[in-house]
Formats: C-alpha cells, structure tokens, sequence
C-alpha cells in the first residue's frame, strides 16, 4: 500500500506571504503532483501545523485544496494550530474526550493519529493522561503512529527547546507493542533514525526550513527544497521515499541518454 506524507503547512489567510514565501500555493502545487504521480496512493497524511495562526479562513482554504484530492486525508494538529477553529471547518473526527485523534484499520496494520497539541504559550508538546489513555487502548496488533510532535530530542538546539513534554513517558506506553513506524512533523528537516527501537521518519515544511547548523545562514529559518514523502509498506518492509517537487528539473542530457541498457 502507498501513502503519502506532508507535513508543517503553515497556510496563512489567503494572499499572506509568509517569511517571503506562498504557502497556498506550495500546498497546491504539492497536491497538484501528488495527484498528478501518485494517484495511487490510499491517502494523504499531514502531521501538523496546517496553519500558521490558527485563522479560521486558513482550514478553510486549506479544506477546499484538499476535498478536491481523489484520496482521503488525515489531518493532526500541531503547535500553530489551534484546535476550535480547526473544528469550526473540518468538524472532526474527534475523540470522545474532544482531542483530534483518530484510528483507522488499514491493509498492512492500524492507523493511530494523534493530537499533541499542548497549547499556547508553549510550542511544546502534550500528551497527556486522557490521550495517554486513548492511545494504549488501541496499541494491539501492529501499529503505525503519526503526529506532530517527536517524544525525544533530534539533536537540534532549537528543536530541542519544544518537544513532546515528557517523550520518555510516552515512550514507556509503547514498550511491548508492535509500533511498526512513527512519522512527525515539527522538525522542518529531513530526520530518519530509531528511537527505542522503533523506526522514524520526518520531513520538511512545505514552506520554510530551519537550518541544521544555527548560523550557516543569517536568519533563524531557511529556504530550502520542500518535500513530500510516498512510503510504500509491504509486509515486512517499509520505504520512505522523498520527492523534493518543486525542484525537480531534467538533466543536461539527451532524453534518449542512458535508456535500455539497465541490467
Ligand atoms: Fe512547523
């Protein structure tokens, strides 16, 4: 089965630039590849920070590129949104005690996004009791995990001022399971590695980067390649791919160059 995963979004209200950059139209043009590559693909899975502010006319605008897609989406929150105005449009799903996490039962294992949100003025993460809860009544059989927030440091000094709150207690929940995979946003950087044994991966923003070295550049944010991931998981096995779309350009070469003689 193929999926895809986007993350960090940062849509502003329509027409708003953001550190130089269009949001709308990175989202559309990653959805417009998307569907223009990877039609096949199940659904498209977008880890956090959909908006910039939290502005109700962002989810909306958001809302509109995306019920166009031919596949479904999911949605988590992460510490640029805000969880009432997300609601006001999308209406859900939700879980019984209001979070905006959800399950679904896929081909290759369940599903388990989310809600790190923790709220302002921290840009940390929670997961508190009552999502604790929810989370290891759905841990049996494999899962795949998806959120915004990484519950360990990546070894960035920014990065590492707001992680989850407390990543070790989360991580205690998942001791024994069968966790196949953690995709997570925040980072704005290519990440994959292991944590506790269980494999990971995150990505860029779509729109703006944070540098891996403070100071390789003058400013606290970069612009450099965005990506999408489309991960294939099979039995057994699990690729993620990364697509940097709007970068993409053909060589210098001939187009008849190097074709049929790969064996
Ligand atoms: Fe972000």
């Amino acid at each position: 089965m193929k999926f895809i995963h986007l993350t960090d979004l940062h849509l502003t209200a329509p027409g708003e630039k953001l550190w130089g950059l269009d949001p709308h139209q990175r989202v559309q043009a990653a959805l417009d590849d998307i569907v223009a590559h990877h039609a096949d693909a199940e659904r498209v899975i977008i880890t956090g920070d959909l908006t910039e502010r939290g502005e109700r006319a962002a989810y909306a605008a958001l809302k509109e590129m995306l019920d166009r897609l031919p596949m479904s989406y999911h949605l988590m929150l992460g510490n640029h949104d805000e969880r009432e105005a997300y609601y006001s449009v999308f209406g859900g799903p939700k879980d019984d005690d209001g979070f905006a996490q959800h399950a679904i039962e896929t081909s290759v294992g369940r599903f388990l996004f989310l809600d790190t949100l923790k709220g302002p003025p921290s840009s940390a993460g929670l997961y508190c009791q009552v999502r604790r809860a929810w989370l290891s009544a759905r841990l049996d059989g494999p899962v795949w995990l998806f959120q915004h927030h990484p519950p360990f440091p990546i070894g960035h000094p920014l990065m590492d001022l707001i992680p989850l709150d407390d990543g070790e207690g989360f991580g205690a929940l998942l001791v024994g399971k069968d966790v196949r995979h953690l995709f997570f946003g925040h980072a704005h950087r290519t990440i994959s590695g292991q944590w506790r044994g269980i494999p990971f991966s995150a990505l860029p923003s779509l729109n703006h980067q944070l540098p891996l070295v403070g100071g390789s550049v003058p400013t606290v944010y970069s612009d450099e390649p965005s990506l999408y991931a489309a991960v294939l998981i099979e039995e057994n096995r699990t690729i993620v791919h990364s697509d940097a779309f709007l970068d993409r350009h053909p060589a210098q070469m001939a187009p008849e160059a190097e074709r049929g003689n790969w064996y």
